[in-house]
């Protein structure tokens, strides 16, 4: 594990749904350097056309890496690396972790071989789903519930606000209620946000699930590739701050936000990108 010279990554998300990889980077490395990066200017990733997406992440991402010199760059973002992965390791040539959803584990683990996956409309219908369900989990049924409305569901309880069990379970039953959805005994985060959403999920949803979020796992997978770089920069730097949060717009409750990120290390509140 880092740790006297402990490098810098950076942590890439439309919004707070990358806090749930940080929240596990922190529990693993402690004292590991975090550059989180939301493009707040574009939330909710979710809804926007793949072209303006695509030239927009590979830009942002690109830009932060020159300035804000990370050893390693994580994709916390479902809908950013489904779509922008490969171009993104085309161009940059920093270690890129990327963040997908959780088809394998949930092929790995279903015994009633349904399968179940909340994610954004966008990542719904992308062929890379498609190409996940065939390769590894071929013999499942995989449900799956492309929602408009829960990432911003997630940001509004992230930030303290307690959500209506109503509107949970509108949500849930759209994934349910499909045809076989009766017979769901494991259900994917398909969405960073979702993270911070499982409270919910768990006690709004049907009792027995296994509810799969693969935030730990991203957080593990990157540690590895980061023991894998000979001699990353060090982030001791007295030149280089630790911990920054960055935004490409302010947050509607600002002052909110960044009591809300303090606890994840963020205690310099937020600044705007770039
Ligand atoms: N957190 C993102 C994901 O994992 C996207 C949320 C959004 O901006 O729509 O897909």
């Amino acid at each position: 594990m880092p740790t006297s010279s402990s490098p810098r990554i950076l942590v890439f998300d439309s919004g707070i749904g990358g806090l749930g990889v940080v929240q596990a980077l922190r529990s693993l490395a402690p004292s590991l350097t975090v550059d989180y990066l939301a493009d707040t200017a574009l939330f909710p990733y979710g809804e926007q056309q793949d072209d303006v997406l695509r030239e927009r992440i590979v830009g942002l991402v690109s830009q932060a890496c020159a300035e804000l010199h990370p050893s390693l760059a994580i994709i916390a973002c479902n809908t950013a690396s489904t779509l922008a992965l490969p171009l993104l390791r085309e161009r940059l040539t920093l270690p890129i972790v990327g963040c997908v959803p959780p088809i394998r584990w949930a092929g790995r683990v279903s015994t009633t071989r349904t399968i179940g996956l909340l994610a954004t409309s966008a990542t719904a219908r992308r062929p890379y789903l498609k190409q996940l369900h065939e390769e590894f989990a071929a013999d499942c049924r995989l449900i799956v519930h492309g929602s408009r409305h829960l990432a911003n569901m997630a940001e509004r309880a992230f930030r303290g606000e307690p959500l209506e069990s109503l509107e949970v379970q509108q949500e849930l039953g759209c994934l349910f209620q499909q045809s076989g959805g009766d017979h769901i005994d494991t259900i994917g985060l398909g969405c960073t946000h979702y993270t911070f959403l499982m409270p919910y999920f768990q006690r709004l949803g049907p009792a027995g699930l296994m509810w799969l979020d693969p935030a730990p796992a991203v957080a593990q997978q990157a540690l590895r590739r980061l023991e894998e770089i000979a001699k990353p920069p060090a982030a001791s730097n007295p030149a280089s701050p630790s911990d920054r949060f960055f935004l490409t717009a302010p947050p509607p409750e600002g002052q909110n936000l960044a009591s809300h990120i303090a606890w994840l290390g963020f205690t310099s509140g937020w600044q705007v990108f770039p």
